[in-house]
């Protein structure tokens, strides 16, 4: 598995306002969405393109465009909401699935609610979304659904992440054939005995759209 840490210095900036815990939820969600789109320009380095032939007013010259099929960008509910925006608007072309996850907070384990994706993902080029990447329960689990249905290779891209989840993702992933990539913009110091990101930025979800 490839990481990437996008150590930008604009992104630095509003991830430190986004761990801010003054920081109110309208301000967190423009953050959220600002920084995925910020990383989505990291995220898509290597987007399937193919040449495309134009004329532009002067003369014809060859471009690119986004190959069939277009990509598909999976959102983990609650949280990976937050980033959709903020990726579609890099890629307006790429068809949206849903993945609901929700972690026990005492067993951490991870569970699967919702799954809103197509049944086939031969060929496809998945870009998974979701701020935290905390013990990796929940992005391991996700990738293993989208290996399964197919994928070709899966981005995963989150705000923060911690040595923890990367090393739990490099175990459980090793054997899988599609190539993974983790994008992340912070690689933070560790978690606590609670399971969250220090320093992190506490719950994501919670910060987003309310207690719940
Ligand atoms: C958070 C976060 C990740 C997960 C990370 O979601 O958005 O999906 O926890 O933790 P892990 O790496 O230990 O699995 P949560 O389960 O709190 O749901 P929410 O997005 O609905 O708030
Ligand atoms: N989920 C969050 O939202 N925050 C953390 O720090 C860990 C998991």
């Amino acid at each position: 598995m490839r990481v990437l840490t996008a150590d930008h210095p604009l992104i630095q900036h509003k991830l430190t306002y986004l761990r801010d815990k003054r920081t109110d939820s309208p301000t967190f969600r423009r953050l959220a969405e600002e920084l995925m789109t910020l990383l989505a320009y990291e995220a898509t380095r290597e987007v399937r393109i193919e040449p495309f032939e134009i004329d532009t007013p002067v003369a014809r010259t060859t471009g690119i465009k986004l190959s069939n099929p277009k990509p598909l960008v999976v959102p983990i509910l609650r949280a990976g909401l937050g980033m959709l925006e903020g990726m579609v608007r890099m890629l307006p072309s790429a068809e949206v699935g849903f993945l609901g996850m929700q972690r026990n907070e005492v067993t951490l384990e991870a569970t699967t609610y919702a799954n809103r994706l197509p049944d086939d993902l031969t060929n496809r080029q998945v870009f998974v979304l979701d701020p935290m990447l905390a013990t990796g329960g929940s992005m391991v689990d996700a990738i293993r659904f989208l290996v399964e249905r197919g994928a070709k290779d899966i981005t995963a891209v989150t705000l923060l992440a911690a040595p923890e989840g990367i090393a739990f993702m490099q175990e459980q992933l090793a054997d899988v054939a599609p190539p993974i990539t983790l994008v992340t913009g912070s690689i933070d110091e560790r978690l606590n005995e609670h399971g969250y990101i220090v320093p992190g930025l506490g719950d994501a979800g919670d910060r987003l759209y309310g207690v719940v």
